[in-house]
């Protein structure tokens, strides 16, 4: 598609790199490094949930044939001090979960890595492992923050006293279990040292932090570690921050003198690279007749490791979402023997608003109001905690014309009134919300002696289509066709520039890319055409100086479910989203990120589910077979939507993320359908078959 002028943003372009992805010519971290002396890495796993490797007996495993070393804490070199408990890999004899890596192999081939690590015998003392998250943990604690550092605990007015006094009010408690993040593509890293330097070649959502980290960790100047990641086959948070295979392919790297490539398998991304946190949540909420909100608690209890710290900023949806005036969010911690939970797609959001759009629903209910009134009835004009103004908040706009797409208003809200055959039939609605954040990030752009544009930023496109929308952001702000500019991402020798995370990715690259080309663009005008020229931007001033609003994209999501009489199996028969998220910089892009969000909100609420083996202290299932997400056959067809939004106040392109916000509400609209098909509520995810019958 050839475009002309300033019309590049908006149009619905072709990812730039889908022919090479499709074609195979795409090369991921593991393909790199062919043809030189390669071996490879595979690590040991811990058998006990807790206690300390006393031997590791390698003699009779570097016997083998093709075996180059058996690293452990015994004798593996000492790293750089970290404040991630996960990187401080064979840096103490301690082990803090079952499944953590406490040794490695290195071959000359994958098969004859695998074969060894299998054999490698270790000497454990055993101690007895606490997994279970409850309530009443006695270690539960306040964390100091929640992630990335949000408060822990917010409060406004008296809502003890509110709730006491409420004409109207409900008291529930919800839990998610962990999920596992299970990108297409698992974790993969190769590792060579060279001229005193690292280079990684690496799949991960920012190699600008992957190099900050392993710089720290190896002792080097950041400018002699480089990482580059091209192509990345999704992350969904697993890859915002290095995790220990990362440090293994540079720790065996550096012991064998070897180029080594570790590729973490499906049943290792069960392990040791993060998961979304179990959490148990009570939400209580007090109202009026009418249904005004006069009183909103909303409390997290949750999981972490003994190795780091990592608290999900669970409650943090509920302090923007309704109007009341009696309000308390709080978050408590347990740090358990089990491995460090970390960021999974709208974490805090995503299972934030589980439980609170159910609570809402069920509130709805307990008043007699169709829940969207009820929504609608509670619509702050402000922050409702902090009383700073919205740049735009789009979330009525979002529930009135999904309920008018949807066809809500034809719904009778009894419970199992609705038969098909012998499926019983419900529909449900919940609010979906997302930050709009900017972090700070640099970029170049430059005119190259034949004319063309190249503009250079170290963002990642895990596949979302990131490369794209730039190129479309800087085509317009260059005034020229997409077809003119080249984008070069995923590389840190590129300018510095945060994850592709939080949903900040295109808004903080987008602005750095955007200061560049008009830098350009300035530069051109006032020296003329000289070439080549290149012109650099940082938006750290910019970020800082901006004003204090409240940024927040905002929407709806409506689920039709079909519940079947005999058998309890829950299938979701239609999906609607409307959203609400400033400009829409890639149509075809963007509907994807929707999509591909809902998906997994779907799977969160029927499938998705990490079981904890009490006996054992490991989550038990450790493959698609028993980890089960939504599958073609589950997923109906999704309709998404998004209303016209204009706002200046959150960057120059006017866009808000999308990475996320699709997740969010899902699960409680299809639970909230649920109910609405049978008259059970479900308040624990996933929704089983034992949970409806
Ligand atoms: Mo997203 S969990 O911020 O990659």
């Amino acid at each position: 598609m050839t475009l002309t002028g300033t019309q590049a943003v908006g149009a619905a372009l072709s990812r730039i790199e889908g022919r090479e992805k499709v074609t195979g010519t795409a090369r991921y971290a593991f393909e790199y490094a062919a043809g030189r002396d390669v071996a490879h890495a595979v690590p040991v796993q811990a058998t006990i949930g807790r206690g300390e490797v006393v031997e590791v007996d390698t003699d009779p495993v570097l016997a083998l044939p093709g075996v180059i070393a058996v690293i452990w804490y015994g004798n593996a070199p000492r790293l750089g001090p970290s404040d991630d408990g996960e990187l401080a890999l064979f840096q103490s004899n301690r082990v803090a979960y079952r499944g953590q890596i406490v040794a490695a192999v290195v071959a000359e081939t994958i098969e004859t890595a695998r074969e060894a690590a299998g054999r490698v015998r270790i000497e454990y003392r055993q101690e007895p492992h606490d997994v279970v998250l409850r309530v009443d943990h006695p270690a539960m604690y306040r964390p100091p923050k929640v992630a990335p550092d949000y408060p822990t605990d917010t409060e406004v007015g008296d809502p003890d006293t509110a709730l006491r006094e409420a004409a109207v009010s409900v008291d529930l408690t919800y839990t998610t279990p962990a999920q596992h993040n299970n990108p297409m593509e698992p974790h993969a890293t190769v590792a060579v040292w060279e001229d005193g330097g690292l280079t990684l070649y690496d799949s991960n959502q920012g190699s600008s932090a992957v190099r900050d980290v392993l710089s720290r960790l190896f002792e080097l100047p950041p400018d002699r570690v480089r990482v580059i990641a091209p192509h990345v086959g999704g992350g969904f948070g697993s890859k915002l921050a290095p995790h220990p295979p990362v440090v293994l392919a540079a720790v065996a790297a550096k012991v064998t003198g070897r180029a080594v490539k570790v590729a973490t398998t499906r049943q290792q991304m069960f392990a040791f690279v993060g998961y979304r946190t179990p959490i148990i949540q009570r939400v209580r909420l007090g109202a009026g007749r009418d249904g005004g909100l006069t009183a909103v608690i909303h409390d997290a209890f949750e999981q972490t490791s003994t190795v780091r710290e990592f608290a999900e900023q669970t409650t943090t949806p509920t302090r923007v979402m309704y109007a009341a005036p009696n309000r308390r969010t709080t978050h408590r911690l347990t740090a358990l023997d089990v491995p460090t939970p970390t960021f999974m797609r709208a974490p805090g959001e995503c299972p934030g608003m589980f439980a609170l759009e159910s609570a809402m629903d069920e509130l709805a209910i307990a008043c007699g109001i169709d829940p969207i009134e009820l929504r609608l009835r509670n619509e702050p004009a402000v922050h409702p905690e902090t009383g700073v103004p919205f740049s735009s908040r789009g979330l009525v706009a979002c529930l009135r014309e999904g309920a008018e797409r949807f066809g809500w208003a034809d719904r009778d809200p009894t419970p199992g009134a609705r038969r098909a055959g012998r499926r019983m039939v419900g529909t449900g609605v919940a609010s979906s919300t997302y930050p709009v954040v900017r972090r700070p990030s640099q970029a170049t752009a430059r005119v190259e002696a034949d004319g063309r544009f190249t503009v250079g930023v170290a963002a990642a496109d895990i596949g979302t289509g990131a490369r794209t929308a730039l190129t479309q952001i800087a085509a317009d702000a260059l005034r020229v066709s997409p077809d003119e500019v080249r984008v070069e991402v995923g590389d840190s020798r590129l300018p510095t520039a945060p994850i592709a995370g939080g949903s900040m990715g295109t808004a903080s690259w987008g602005t750095a890319v955007v200061r560049a080309c008009e830098a350009l663009r300035e530069e051109i005008g006032r020296r003329g055409d000289v070439r080549p020229l290149e012109a650099r931007a940082d938006t750290a001033d910019e970020i800082a100086s901006q004003p204090r609003l409240s940024r927040h994209a905002f929407g709806a999501q409506f689920a039709e479910v079909a519940v079947d009489t005999d058998t309890g199996e829950v299938r979701v028969t239609r999906l609607l989203g409307v959203f609400a998220v400033g400009r829409v910089i890639n149509p075809k892009t963007a509907r994807s990120q929707f999509i591909g969000g809902m998906t997994m909100g779907l799977g969160m609420a029927l499938m998705e589910e990490s079981v904890m083996d009490v006996e054992f202290g490991d989550y038990l299932n450790h493959d698609f077979a028993q980890y089960h997400v939504a599958a073609c056959a589950d997923v109906p067809e999704i309709e998404v939507h998004w209303i016209e939004e204009e706002d200046p106040q959150i960057n120059p392109m006017g866009s808000k993320g999308i990475g996320e916000i699709g997740i969010v509400g899902t699960a409680a609209a299809v639970a909230n359908a649920v109910h609405h098909a049978t008259g059970i509520r479900v308040r624990d995810l996933p929704i089983r078959i034992d949970r409806l019958v």
